[in-house]
């Protein structure tokens, strides 16, 4: 199908009837994305557009639609919208901000924490913190895993990306700092985001402390192995204009970075292990190839991560059925056509990872828990790719790697170290949010396995 800039002779996209006066469908939008466009594929195809808050939203689902949504540069879609309802949270000059070069310079000097090298070293610093963490839980007892969970993804996000002094003085602090400024990025879609709101005060509380914070200990510290931290890189690589960062600057991209560090690994490793918890006969393939690799080795390497398949599999899943980013949002410039259709300029344009996992065309019985699509039947390896929870074409995760190294270690730990049992079995998503993480309490059952 055709795809790109112009209308050329595209075809107008079909309209998602009804809707509130002034919130059009917003609010089934909001509340569940996924089973919203679901509903509407089925009547209006895969290609559709629906009012939201007073905007008009062109959403695309399906690998073919996916990646020619994903493929636009940022003079056709660009991502202003939710750049700027990022700022408040962040601070002056976040990730995101453009032009092209700044991009490109902000990207480079993030990836220095992020490179093959640096990735080697988190291995081990992961599995220090997560045993850490788990060590004085005792023999038995109940923990609520969805705290637990977003715990351990902070204190690897604060000793991987900023420094082990950073991650002993605000690693157990992240969590209370970086939650408000989730409720605060959501609000600002529908209220503007200077408004004199609690949850508003909230964010510039939460962003100011950490900013100090950062500014106070982020500049004389650096992950083990590094030669340099990300603050001192960062107020000393000078940008395509030649000009070098300030102390601000640099604690709102190192905002950014420990935002992606934190809040979406977290929604996503917890979902992940809750779906295994609830399927008992995948549970114990997962856990007996803990057992068996760490057999043979007590030393956890990257290359031992590799071969755990299963638990790559298990992550697969849980980003299949839970993405924790349910939506992934451009504006348009000017007039496009994507796959044949017209998208007129101004519109939002949406692919939603939460609607597009669920293709029955794309994976065979999409709503059942299967770690073996992504073995003998491969549905992830379809061309181009059907799995889109780190986004992909133009802009995919640059913390993606990251992300999924932090996932796997925190479940390799729990699950190679304890028995575990859902206490809680009814298990839902937080409702209406911008990441949905499971609702707590979350109650799990451990026995310590080894002493
Ligand atoms: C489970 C965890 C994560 C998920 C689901 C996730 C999801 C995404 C998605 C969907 C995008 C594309 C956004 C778009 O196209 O508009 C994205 C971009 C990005 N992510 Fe992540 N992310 C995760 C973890 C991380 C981590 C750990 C970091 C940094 C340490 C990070 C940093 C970034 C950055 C900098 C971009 C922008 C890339 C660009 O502008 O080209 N993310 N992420």
């Amino acid at each position: 199908m055709d795809s790109g800039p112009g209308a050329g002779t595209a075809r107008e996209l079909p309209v998602v009837p009804g809707g509130l006066p002034m919130l059009g469908h917003a609010i089934a939008f909001i509340r569940d994305p996924g089973t919203f466009l679901l509903r509407h594929h089925a009547a209006l195809g895969e290609a559709l557009t629906f009012t939201a808050l007073g905007m008009k939203v062109a959403s695309f689902s399906g690998p073919q639609l996916n990646a020619a949504v994903l493929g636009q540069d940022d003079n056709t879609l660009n991502r202003r919208f939710i750049h700027d309802r990022l700022t408040p949270a962040f601070g002056e000059g976040h990730i995101f901000d453009d032009p092209p070069e700044l991009i490109a310079w902000q990207k480079k000097v993030m990836r220095t924490v992020l490179r093959r090298e640096a990735m080697a070293q988190h291995v081990t610093t992961m599995y220090e913190q997560a045993e850490r963490y788990t060590a004085d839980w005792g023999p038995h007892g109940e923990v609520d895993l969805v705290t637990a969970v977003h715990e351990m993804i902070a204190l690897f996000a604060a000793h991987c990306l900023v420094g082990p002094r950073f991650g002993r003085a605000m690693g157990p602090a992240l969590p209370a700092l970086l939650d408000p400024l989730v409720p605060a990025v959501f609000m600002s879609f529908a209220i503007h985001s200077r408004a004199p709101l609690p949850a508003y005060r909230r964010r510039n509380r939460a962003r100011t402390a950490l900013s100090r914070a950062l500014k106070d200990i982020a500049p004389g510290d650096r992950p083990h192995g590094a030669e340099h931290g990300l603050f001192e890189t960062i107020t000393s690589t000078p940008r395509p204009d030649g000009t070098t960062p300030d102390a601000n600057t640099a604690a709102a991209i190192l905002t950014g970075q420990l935002f992606g560090g934190y809040v979406n690994p977290s929604a996503q490793a917890a979902w992940s292990g809750v779906l295994l918890l609830q399927h008992p006969r995948w549970l114990a393939v997962v856990r007996d190839e803990q057992g068996a690799l760490f057999d043979q080795t007590s030393v956890p390497t990257p290359q031992l991560l590799d071969k755990m398949v299963w638990l790559d599999r298990c992550l697969l899943e849980g980003e299949r059925l839970r993405p924790s980013a349910r939506g992934i949002l451009r504006t348009a410039v000017r007039d496009v056509n994507i796959g044949g259709h017209l998208v007129p300029r101004g519109h939002m344009v949406l692919v939603s990872p939460a609607a597009s996992h669920r293709l029955p065309h794309v994976f065979r019985d999409p709503h059942s828990y299967d770690l073996d699509r992504y073995a003998r039947r491969a549905e992830h390896r379809a061309t181009p790719s059907p799995l889109i929870g780190f986004g992909g074409g133009r802009h995919p995760c640059l913390g993606m790697a990251f992300a999924q190294q932090g996932m796997k270690v925190l479940w390799s730990v729990l699950l190679r170290d304890f028995d575990l049992e859902l206490v809680t079995t009814d298990v839902r998503p937080v409702s209406p949010a911008l990441i949905a993480p499971p609702r707590r309490p979350c109650l799990v059952r451990y026995h310590r396995r080894k002493p």
